[in-house]
């Protein structure tokens, strides 16, 4: 009998090569691969700043992976005790390199380390079986202090560039997108509370010169991700 069901991906499998294969993928948007991270890193800082709310003091990447954006978090919040945690032994190790002064700990053996003013979450969500996904959130809002954020970027299953890019990406065979409207719900069946949704990433490389109108383009569903973000009351 033939056998549907998707096999997890295990990313210790692809540590090695990890940045290749994305920058591989990622060539038809017409950037490296760190544009992606220092834009999300950078989009964070903008949202806490535009809102007046106070730089985090503790910060958790959850997935970091092997460590791209937390360079960024490192540069983006300098005086932040800055922490990494994944279930890919693999990447970690990689992450353990490339940012040295960030803490990591391994899911769901280790416990966490402490509580967190903020939680960045990017491209992970896709990775996770949707049955698995409220008990993921449940983890997150228990590591959030009372007050704390949580950002979690996903891609935009509706934009047919990233349908492409995610058809074509090795690590992504077990990929299943998430329209925002689960997200939305995820982090409400969590007990946090919605502050933003809006769309990202709109416009590739040859067209850099419309970027400075992404600001006002949050609500419009063409993005190449998305960002929600949602407090712990
Ligand atoms: C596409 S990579 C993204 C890594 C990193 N966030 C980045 O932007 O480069 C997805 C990551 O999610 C991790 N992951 C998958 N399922 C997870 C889970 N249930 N909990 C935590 N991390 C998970 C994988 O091991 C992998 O490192």
């Amino acid at each position: 009998m033939k056998n549907d069901a998707v096999q997890k991906i295990d990313f210790d499998d692809y540590a090695d090569n990890y940045d290749a294969h994305l920058q591989e993928t990622l060539k038809g948007f017409g950037e490296e691969s760190a544009y992606f991270a220092e834009y999300k890193v950078r989009l964070l800082k903008e949202r806490l700043e535009k809102t007046a709310r106070a730089a985090p003091k503790t910060i958790l990447e959850y997935g970091c992976g092997t460590g791209r954006n937390l360079t960024f978090l490192r540069a983006y919040f300098p005086d932040a005790a800055i922490d990494g945690c994944d279930i890919s032994t693999e990447s970690l190790k990689l992450a353990a390199k490339r940012a040295p002064d960030v803490r990591l700990f391994t899911l769901p053996a280790d416990a966490p380390l402490r509580q967190y003013d903020m939680i960045f979450i990017a491209c992970v969500f896709h990775h996770i079986p949707p049955l698995e996904r409220p008990s993921a959130f449940e983890r997150i809002y228990s590591m959030l202090h009372s007050g704390g954020e949580v950002f979690v970027f996903e891609h935009n299953p509706c934009n047919p560039v990233t349908q492409r890019m995610v058809s074509t990406c090795p690590f992504d065979k077990d990929a299943i997108l998430l329209p925002p409207s689960e997200l939305v719900m995820l982090t409400k069946a969590a007990q946090l509370k919605l502050l933003e949704k809006n769309y990202a990433l709109f416009f590739p490389a040859p067209l850099k010169a419309l970027r400075p109108l992404e600001t006002h383009l949050g609500w419009l569903p063409l993005g190449g991700q998305y960002y929600v973000r949602a407090v712990k009351p």
